[in-house]
């Protein structure tokens, strides 16, 4: 049995592997003079040259053409190529899957630029690309860099439910869950109220927002955990940062304060930053020379802008701080009122011209954040803090929680949360509550900032977003 290599095994032990034989297999990205094949099977951005033999058989060249699939076996040699080091001089080779010529041109394996809103109408061949393929790879990375903190700084990897009864965030639209036929319940008539308990739970269900008040009630008892999964939130914004269908991680350490949260989520971004940089350095660089193709008006390098990250501390600002900055600036379409949800236009306002870094912003009014968090003495503002990103605007959303029970309480009553079925999570609060800490980060606006894409659907394999769920 010859041995099957990966390329990018192959391409970074070339002088190890030079006049063994090897089986590699990928797809064909080129073709020139009937020679020369370029070769990728994902494992990296690079491709491997397979230089085919005189004596190849004429009919199987004809087969041959961007986008077939083949295994190959043959000698690896020294390249005498300048675009490469080194080449598989092929000794043999199959063909798995042809390509269907008709077709070809409307494809986007057709060698050419393509839009990424083409390349999303063909998300099952979009990973084939160079751009898309990166930006996976490099989201693996980011993904299991996540992991790789939390593991180090001793947190536990739980799971929340998705399917869930209530809003953890208080507010917001959710999609339902039901195996109720709605539509032929027998003898329904408009304005009838559907009886639940005839669903498959008993009671109504929905798609969660957010894990945060079942990790809670984990975190009271395992100390720090964090949840990685999906969150889902029918709102209607179609906005090239918003997903119908998001990925969220969500740390919730007990015994931590607001400032001690914020420092948490600092270490993790910039460490999540830093590894991207040391483990994706071709990847990076393919995106930093050719995203202008894409994304004309960024001119700064990709590299550049994740290194400012790193250097120097976010710049850490109270919501009315905030809003101070802003009321001396007077050219905002949504006026600046103490009270007001901070809009794009203000969050970007205060990362790119006012600070030009990250921010944090905390100490939000009461009135516009979720029930959770703990109120501050003011009676006015609570323990919030979001984290403000170039281009990207609010990247994390946390807050110290509510521990006291009868605040907690108040607050559920005052925002009309119904705290009969939020029981078990005030129960946290009767049986040896601690002050306890927490923050969600959005993991594909965090793909979206490292890879520099200008829209959210670029980064995620099958975005959902309103009228669109097809594949
Ligand atoms: O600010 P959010 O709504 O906070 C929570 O869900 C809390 N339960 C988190 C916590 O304290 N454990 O969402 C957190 C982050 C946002 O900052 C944003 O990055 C991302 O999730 N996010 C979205 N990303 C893509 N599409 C959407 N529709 C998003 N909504 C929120
Ligand atoms: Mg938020």
């Amino acid at each position: 049995m010859i041995k099957k290599y990966s390329i990018k095994e192959l391409l970074n032990n070339g002088n190890f592997f030079l006049e063994k034989k090897v089986l590699v297999e990928g797809w064909i990205r080129f073709f020139r003079n009937s020679i020369f094949i370029a070769l990728n099977d994902g494992s990296t951005i690079k491709n491997i040259q397979i230089v085919l033999s005189k004596n190849i058989d004429k009919k199987l060249i004809k087969k041959i053409t961007i986008g077939t699939s083949i295994k190959v076996i043959g000698i690896l040699k020294k390249s005498i190529g300048k675009k490469q080091s080194i080449e598989i001089k092929s000794l043999y080779i199959s063909i798995y899957g042809k390509v269907d010529q008709k077709n070809f041109q409307k494809s986007i394996l057709q060698p050419k630029k393509h839009s990424l809103e083409k390349l999303r109408q063909q998300a099952h061949l979009r990973f084939r690309t160079s751009i898309f393929s990166s930006i996976i790879r490099i989201r693996h990375h980011i993904a299991f860099s996540i992991h790789k903190y939390f593991h180090e700084h001793g947190f536990f990897y739980i799971n929340t439910p998705i399917i869930t009864t209530l809003n953890a965030e208080g507010a917001g639209n959710m999609f339902q869950v039901t195996t109720m036929d709605l539509k032929n319940i027998p003898c329904i008539k408009k304005g009838d109220i559907i009886d639940y308990k005839k669903d498959f739970f008993k009671c109504k269900t929905y798609l969660s927002v957010s894990g945060q008040l079942e990790a809670e009630t984990a975190s009271l008892s395992l100390g720090k955990v964090y949840t990685f999964g999906p969150a889902f939130r029918a709102e209607n914004s179609n906005t090239s940062r918003h997903l119908s269908e998001f990925w969220m991680i969500e740390p919730e350490i007990a015994f931590y304060h607001l400032e001690e949260n914020m420092n948490l989520a600092e270490d993790f971004l910039k460490f999540i930053i830093r590894y991207i940089i040391e483990n994706c350095v071709e990847d990076l660089s393919f995106l930093k020379e050719n995203i202008k193709k894409w994304n004309q008006e960024d001119n700064f390098s990709i590299l550049d802008k994740l290194e400012l990250i790193l250097k120097f501390p976010f710049k850490r600002i109270s919501y009315t701080e905030a809003i101070k900055i802003l009321e001396k600036n007077k050219k905002f379409f949504n006026p600046v009122i103490w009270g007001m949800d901070l809009q794009s236009e203000h969050e970007q306002y205060l990362v790119n011209d006012h600070f030009q870094h990250p921010v944090i912003v905390f100490d939000y009014p009461a009135g516009i954040k979720a029930f959770y968090m703990r109120i501050n003495n003011d009676g006015k503002t609570v323990r919030a803090m979001d984290i403000l990103f170039p281009k990207i605007g609010e990247i994390i959303g946390g807050s110290q929680r509510e521990e006291r029970y009868d605040l907690l309480l108040k607050r559920m009553k005052d925002t009309k949360i119904d705290d009969k079925k939020l029981w078990w999570y005030l129960d946290t609060r009767r049986f040896g509550t601690v002050p306890h800490s927490g923050f969600g980060l959005g993991f594909d606006r965090l793909v979206q900032f490292i890879t520099g894409m200008k829209n959210i659907r670029d980064v995620i394999p099958f975005p959902r977003t309103p009228n669109n769920a097809e594949f």
